[in-house]
């Protein structure tokens, strides 16, 4: 059983975890802490995330993260595998705190260092809360990403298609930005949605006149901001039905586009069980949920959707990815070893 530290700063959450992998003879893997610090506060007054406040603030906090984990899993560093680290992408000042962190642990507690791509983090998490065969879709929709991915091993992912412009959470946050309401703008259009009429303005779905799989959400923001010029001057009803418009284009877009994904993954996996996971802090939203769990029960296949706090950034996803890496290690290990002892 293979216990590692994770440790995630790319964005504006700091946060470190401890996970121990499954035990190989049916005890499923465990998550023995998760804690996370949101930044939120720091950077609410401007509207976004600012890289520097960001950086300042995971150097700040890290070291009292990383503890509480360490504590709240009951583990010393003498107990764990590994030490594993986002190291990309992301915003390179918090990268540089956490990853650096990560290294300082590794070489005083003489243990190996993983770096561990974030989106490798996010495309495995699913595996870690049900139990999931490779290959499977994957949809991640976050505030920096939006894209849809097959996953087909560790380490093996192939785009089928992105956005060619905005991220739908950044999106989300830039429709709440322009009609006044608070950061983050995800939760803030969804409370509003709630309320309102989607089909009194009638906004775009960009891009689903054309096959494939990518989409873009710039131009669903222009009409929405044309559409609140019109309608001036926006009062709360107005902004509710803005909200609601804008919130059912991208959800039937993401349905759309998951409808033709999933065809795609029959066509070049007919015998595997056809499964999309979706993954981000957008998956929080319960009208795009709705959608895409109404796509896959029209396609036939299985909508995974992990516990929203393992959706959003997290360390244990990427101390899970770090167990994920260390086990194909070690089984190449074995491998190996067979083979020099191996007669020729
Ligand atoms: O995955 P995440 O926590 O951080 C990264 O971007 O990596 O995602 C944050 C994004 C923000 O843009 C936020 O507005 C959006 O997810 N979001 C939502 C909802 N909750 C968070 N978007 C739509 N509906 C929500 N309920
Ligand atoms: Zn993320």
């Amino acid at each position: 059983m293979l216990t590692v530290l994770g440790i995630e700063t790319s964005c504006d959450e700091t946060a470190a975890a401890v996970v121990r992998g499954a035990d190989g003879q049916g005890t499923p893997p465990v998550i023995l802490s998760n804690v996370i610090r949101s930044q939120i506060d720091e950077h609410t007054e401007f509207g976004g995330v600012v890289p520097e406040i960001a950086a300042r603030a995971h150097i700040a906090v890290l070291d009292r993260i990383v503890a509480e984990a360490m504590a709240e899993a009951g583990v010393s560093f003498d107990d764990i595998d590994a030490v594993a680290a986002t190291a990309g992408p992301g915003l390179i000042g918090g990268v540089i705190v956490g990853l650096m962190t990560a290294k300082a642990i590794a070489m005083a507690a003489g243990k190996p260092l993983l770096a561990i791509n974030h989106l490798e983090g996010h495309a495995l998490t699913a595996r870690l809360t049900d139990d999931l065969a490779f290959p499977y879709l994957l949809l991640l929709v976050s505030g920096g990403h939006t894209q849809f991915l097959l996953v087909k091993g560790v380490g093996d992912y192939e785009r089928l298609g992105s956005t060619i412009d905005d991220a739908i959470g950044e999106a989300f946050d830039k429709t709440a930005k322009l009609l006044g309401l608070p950061y983050p703008g995800g939760p803030a259009v969804e409370r509003m949605a709630r309320a309102g009429d989607p089909k009194r303005f009638a906004l775009p779905r960009p891009l689903l006149d054309r096959p494939g799989l990518d989409m873009s959400f710039a131009g669903l923001k222009t009409a929405l901001r044309n559409a609140a010029e019109k309608a001036q001057p926006v009062d709360e009803q107005t902004a509710r039905d803005l909200c609601a418009g804008f919130q059912r284009a991208v959800s039937d877009v993401l349905a759309h586009r998951t409808r033709t994904a999933l065809s795609l993954f029959a066509e070049r996996f007919p015998d595997a069980e056809k499964v999309i996971v979706v993954a981000g802090g957008v998956a929080a939203n319960s009208e795009i949920r709705a959608a895409l769990d109404d796509a896959c029960r029209t396609a036939g296949a299985r909508f995974v959707a992990p516990p929203h706090r393992l959706c959003t950034d997290n360390a244990a996803m990427i101390a899970w990815a770090g167990i994920e890496r260390l086990e194909i290690a070690a089984r190449a290990g074995e491998i190996l070893d067979d083979q020099s002892v191996a007669p020729r």
